[in-house]
């Protein structure tokens, strides 16, 4: 594999909520992903910038708020750290993990309508809007709720249809209620910005269908979106909570609609990275450098912000880059249910951070990626994915390996006598199991790539099966010495393999084969362990886990 020269990588991923605790459908679906591919992209020497952050503003977060009687900032206080102890507990590695609550974002935010403006994309304009009669107060998104116009699901909220996924305006649903005090809502008159979104049909069509290696689903969403049309949409809100109009003339009251500025935080978090290690232009080589590759982690809910309004801002700002991909995951569910908190869903994460070590539940989460259908996540198969697989193959193959050489060889590696073609054979297969693992995760395969990793984990164990080097060493000690050499060698690359989805453990057994460089990132190469290294002790890998009946009873 000749490398190529590093590439700059922004690895964007979907902005949290700051509002309620995540489960494991969002690492599944948006937090585990862009961390196997990131740290890939590391290992093969690119230059990655991975960001997110709590998203702050909105409806979701003041809604949130007055049921809880409480300040919005309060709730972010609340959620903001917590999504940061999530990442620590799953080794999920940002490079910053921020909040659109910041002075640079803010910043950043307000250049952009202003370039919009400049530009001839935003004009303000009278229209009608729900307002409270009874509480006084306009009622943006999610303060409405009611029917989908689309597929008629009745608690379609004013913002989206959690059902089919289409985007709404209040004013789309039919039957609509206040949420603020259950009355029908009235028309009343409001001055907006908007946004001249029906000018990018074209652009946007034309660039949507030059899209390469796009998953099908998420592209054909899109098209599909842009093919039906898109019209003008509202830039701001009658909302206190957000980014002020950086412009005063349609009144007070009023901030930048939060989805089009929280996509903008893909913009802001790396400027203020940049600020942060004190290269504040350093930002620019991930967005304005047209090598650069962009990647947009979300769920599916999210195609629209990121597959098409996302582009339709950036190709509406000038001088910066499109996306590159835009993965989206379908949804995970849970013993075949869709949300639910006694069956799952809305468990906590830290439920299962009790349960399963980081690893673990990683693999688990890797090997059922809702990468291109809906799938299923269920306890029971976590817990078996665990222990028949990863715990079996590739953590008893480690485990044999390691005590074995302690057995025979008193820890030291063996030194290799005549090869065998079985031998050969496994020697052969590291190269190929690292190219072929990092080609599925570079084209964001990571179910895929999971699955072939363990496959060489399963060949190692069969060759060592058939070598039977317990055997030999009764009658020819160079032999075993031989085989568990070649088996060394063999795990080596495995770890390697394993290291984006398994960054701990992968790390523990390249530590005791001697092979961890200083880097922080494993290089993508196979290790070669030298004869005569002594083997640092290594404790069991994975631990069988076991679930308690009671876990799964239902909380109602
Ligand atoms: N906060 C949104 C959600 O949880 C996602 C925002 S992604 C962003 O669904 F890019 F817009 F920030
Ligand atoms: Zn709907």
């Amino acid at each position: 594999m000749t490398p190529k020269s590093p590439k700059k990588v922004l690895v964007a991923v979907a902005w949290p909520y700051a509002q309620g605790p995540l489960h494991l459908g969002h690492i599944a679906g948006a937090y585990l992903p862009p961390d196997i591919f990131a740290r890939y992209r590391r290992s093969i020497g690119d230059d990655v910038l991975m960001v997110s952050g709590s998203d702050v503003h909105g409806t979701p977060i003041t809604v949130k708020a007055d049921e809880m009687g409480v300040t919005p900032q309060e709730i972010v206080n609340k959620y903001h750290p917590e999504f940061l102890t999530y990442w620590d507990d799953l080794d999920i590695q940002f490079d910053l993990f921020t909040t659109t609550g910041t002075d640079t974002h803010r910043r950043v935010v307000q250049d952009f309508f202003m370039t919009l403006l400049k530009n001839g994309y935003l004009y303000p304009d009278t229209t009608e809007q729900y307002f409270d009669e009874s509480e006084h107060r306009f009622l943006p998104d999610r303060y409405v709720e009611g029917t989908c116009p689309h597929c008629g699901y009745e608690f379609a909220r004013g913002d989206q249809c959690d059902n089919c996924g289409k985007t709404l305006d209040p004013t789309d649903l039919l039957d609509p209620k206040s949420k603020l005090s259950g009355t029908t809502p009235v028309l009343k008159e409001t001055e907006h910005y908007y946004w001249k979104l029906s000018e990018f049909n074209e652009p946007l069509l034309e660039w949507l269908k030059t899209r390469e290696g796009w998953r099908s689903h998420v592209l054909n969403f899109a098209i599909g979106m842009v093919t039906d049309g898109l019209h003008d949409r509202a830039f701001t809100r009658d909302l206190e909570w957000g980014v002020p109009l950086p412009v005063d003339d349609i009144g007070q009251g009023k901030s930048i609609y939060v989805w089009w500025e929280a996509v903008m935080g893909y913009l802001s978090a790396p400027q203020e990275w940049a600020e942060l290690r004190g290269t504040p232009d350093a930002w620019r080589e991930w967005w304005q450098n047209p090598e650069a590759e962009s990647y947009y982690f979300v769920g599916k809910d999210n195609i629209p912000f990121h597959a098409i309004y996302w582009p339709a801002l950036i190709m509406g700002h000038g001088d910066l880059n499109l996306p590159t991909d835009v993965p989206a995951n379908q949804y995970v569910t849970f013993g075949g249910l869709k949300a639910s908190k006694s069956r799952g869903v809305g468990r906590p994460l830290s439920w299962y951070l009790e349960r399963f070590e980081s690893d673990s539940l990683r693999y688990a989460i890797a090997q059922s990626l809702p990468e291109s259908n809906d799938t299923d996540l269920a306890d029971d198969e976590i817990a078996r994915r665990i222990n028949d697989e990863l715990v079996a193959t590739w953590g008893n193959l480690v485990n044999r390996v390691v005590s074995m050489t302690g057995r025979y060889f008193e820890g030291v590696v063996p030194t290799p006598r005549a090869l065998t073609q079985a031998d050969e054979t496994l020697l052969a297969a590291r190269q190929m199991t690292l190219d072929d693992v990092g080609s599925l995760i570079g084209s964001v395969k990571l179910r895929a790539g999971i699955a072939r990793a363990m496959q060489a984990a399963q060949e190692a164990n069969a060759y060592l099966n058939d070598a039977a080097p317990w055997t030999s060493a009764k009658t020819d000690l160079e032999r075993t010495g031989t085989t568990l050499w070649v088996a060394i060698q063999s795990i080596a690359a495995s770890a390697v393999a394993f290291s984006p989805y398994l960054p701990a453990t992968s790390r523990s057994v390249l530590a005791a084969l001697g092979a961890l460089s200083d880097d922080e990132f494993v290089p993508w190469l196979a290790p070669k362990i030298e004869a005569g290294v002594e083997l640092k002790p290594l404790p069991p890998l994975f631990s069988k886990v076991a679930l308690d009946p009671a876990d799964f009873d239902s909380e109602g």
